[in-house]
């Protein structure tokens, strides 16, 4: 089991969390958001995290769809953008803005996962020269697993059910000097059923899949029903050898070993399998983990 938090990342820091929230340096500017697992007591005074931040985060009030969990509004304490960008080492930007549902557009405890998908499609690269090897995410929200895949050399197709954040990752992809990603707006389920039909195959395979979400056209998604009956079809259009599949779950409590017997079951018997936690770590040592991985590679 490993336990892995975001490494060299001048432009993000998780500065403190406690009695349920956290407040997190994004660039040049300071946050405070909800945090439901932040279930211990902050650090530092509510006054200390009020002199420091930028916005805060009010749940329940003002915009978002009325008694959907973590909608809310964005009270400016400092003068700050709507919009901002980061950097992701050498490797890519992000720009970032204000949602209605807590965001801002990266979830900075997958910053891992970026680094392992960088280096697995250099080795795949590496192990058939001259190739480019094909990865395809899904859930693939605004695009950072698909910019380290793209950064690192790969095809990349990146897949998300709604239009806006499709348009989100292809701004980050141009601030980032890249091109050529492959934006599919789609219900991941149906896409994946189709790659089966079409015989196509990818070498990577990147998933993060929601609780619940539907598929442009209304197609429903529920992790407990749909993620065992997806990872299988994604096991067809897995390449035999010289792969690797991320699986990140961050709901309804899963577990890292229920994420690795889930993969087992669904992939190769011969592949080298890894689990664990994602987690930030703030400026005094508190772990807050927020999602489990689990990783396969084909050799
Ligand atoms: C929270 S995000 C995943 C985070 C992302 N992988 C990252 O780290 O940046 C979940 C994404 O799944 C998308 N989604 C929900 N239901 C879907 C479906 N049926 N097919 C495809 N994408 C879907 C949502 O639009 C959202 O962007």
């Amino acid at each position: 089991m490993q336990l892995l938090c975001p490494v060299s990342w001048p432009d993000y820091q998780l500065l403190d969390c406690g009695n349920g929230e956290k407040l997190e340096k994004f660039g040049s500017y300071v946050i405070i958001r909800p945090e439901p697992k932040a279930l211990w007591a902050k650090t530092e005074t509510t006054e200390q995290w009020l002199r420091q931040a930028h916005i805060r985060f009010i749940q329940g009030a003002g915009f978002g769809k009325a008694g959907k969990e973590d909608s809310g509004t964005w009270e400016k304490l400092q003068k700050v953008p709507d919009r901002w960008n980061i950097q992701y080492k050498k490797l890519f930007k992000l720009r970032l803005g204000l949602t209605a549902f807590k965001h801002v557009g990266v979830f900075p405890e997958q910053a891992p996962n970026w680094d392992f998908i960088y280096r697995k499609v250099r080795e795949v690269k590496e192990q058939a020269p001259g190739s480019t090897p094909r990865v395809l995410n899904l859930f693939a929200y605004t695009g950072a697993a698909s910019l380290a895949a793209r950064a690192a050399g790969a095809e990349v197709a990146h897949l998300d059910a709604v239009r806006q954040v499709i348009t989100w990752s292809r701004e980050n992809m141009e601030l980032s000097g890249m091109n050529g990603i492959r934006w599919i707006l789609e219900d991941a389920f149906k896409f994946v059923k189709r790659e089966v039909r079409r015989g196509n195959t990818y070498q990577g395979i990147i998933l993060d899949p929601p609780a619940y979400g539907h598929g442009p056209d209304g197609e429903k998604w529920k992790l407990d029903d749909c993620l065992f009956s997806l990872l299988q079809e994604c096991s067809r259009i897995l390449a035999g050898n010289n792969a690797f599949v991320v699986l990140s779950l961050y709901s309804n409590g899963y577990s890292a070993l229920l994420a690795d017997s889930l993969a087992r079951e669904c992939f190769s018997k011969n592949g080298d399998y890894a689990f664990g936690e994602l987690f930030l770590k703030d400026q005094y040592g508190k772990r807050l983990p927020l999602s489990v991985f689990s990783r396969l590679e084909l050799k």
